[in-house]
């Protein structure tokens, strides 16, 4: 079986929710959360210009894990409260940072990062990772960007 999405919208929302769709269509009835992360990471780097990083932290006992993802090798531990995942993870509040280079603690994992989104992936109030995606670009996420990451994370929160 081969899997080919061609996610072009002309708009955010509506590429939003077609990738919403195929992520839908490629966890529907998978129960492994790390194949779930991994087509997601990879999903999400298909379809989504200008990103150098996407992918997964995970919880794994009060610390972020390094989980699937696309992009350049990334540190593997991260405290909770500690750079802009780390503080995704201590809040449960998403992260939009248009500078990363402004953001007190952040972690440079690929220096060609300027902008980051890190969304918590939540399920009964407990936190089980963070969807984290970089971008050379500066304020390279918008509010629409945010709405629309929130959406995967939800879906993702049902199977990983
Ligand atoms: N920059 C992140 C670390 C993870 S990498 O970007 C993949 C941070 O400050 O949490």
């Amino acid at each position: 079986m081969s899997y080919d999405f061609k996610i072009a919208a002309a708009d955010t929302p509506t590429l939003y929710r077609d990738l919403a769709s195929a992520l839908e269509g490629l966890v529907s009835g998978e129960p492994d959360p790390v194949a779930n992360m991994a087509n997601a990471a990879a999903l999400i780097w298909e379809s989504l210009p200008d990103l150098n990083w996407a992918g997964f932290y995970r919880n794994v006992g009060g610390e972020l894990v390094l989980g699937p993802f696309q992009g350049r090798p990334a540190c593997i531990r991260i405290p909770f409260g500690q750079g802009v995942c780390g503080a995704a993870a201590a809040t449960l509040e998403v992260q939009r940072i248009d500078d990363v280079h402004a953001f007190d603690g952040h972690i440079p994992c690929d220096a060609a990062s300027n902008s980051e989104l890190v969304v918590p992936i939540v399920r009964d109030g407990e936190l089980l990772g963070v969807l984290d995606l970089d971008s050379p670009i500066a304020a390279r996420f918008d509010a629409e960007d945010e709405a629309g990451c929130v959406a995967l994370g939800a879906i993702l929160a049902r199977v990983l």
